[in-house]
């Protein structure tokens, strides 16, 4: 992918448990964003494998917690691997529901 966006959060919100999931949220709504305009988005932690080097090269500054990395790209159909389609549990697998009867 040509694009590599780096998610970071403020050193000061270590700790919070709120952190980690508006990291997630931002991340799922620009996934999301992409993909609804066909441009494709892969979450991946091999992009920050070598933070150093990411901080390094993207001028990340020093109370930034590097947390994700999303490729971007408009994607390679004819690439063998974009054909594969990943298996999801089913909604009722994943889910309790309380309070909706049957
Ligand atoms: C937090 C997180 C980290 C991920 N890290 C990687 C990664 O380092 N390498 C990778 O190939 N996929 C990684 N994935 C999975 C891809 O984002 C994506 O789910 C995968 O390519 C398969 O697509 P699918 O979910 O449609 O099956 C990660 C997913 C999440 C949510």
């Amino acid at each position: 992918a040509p694009v590599c966006v780096i998610v970071t959060y403020d050193r000061v919100l270590d700790g919070s448990d709120d952190t980690p999931f508006d990291c997630g949220a931002v991340t799922t709504a620009l996934v999301n964003a992409a993909w609804s305009r066909g441009l494709g988005a892969v979450i991946n932690s091999q992009g920050i494998m070598q933070s150093p080097v990411v901080r390094e090269h993207a001028g990340i500054a020093d109370d930034q917690v590097i947390m994700k990395s999303i490729a971007l790209g408009w994607p390679d159909e004819s690439f063998p691997a974009n054909a594969v389609v990943s298996e999801r549990k089913a909604v009722a697998e994943a889910t309790v529901f309380v309070g909706f009867g049957d």
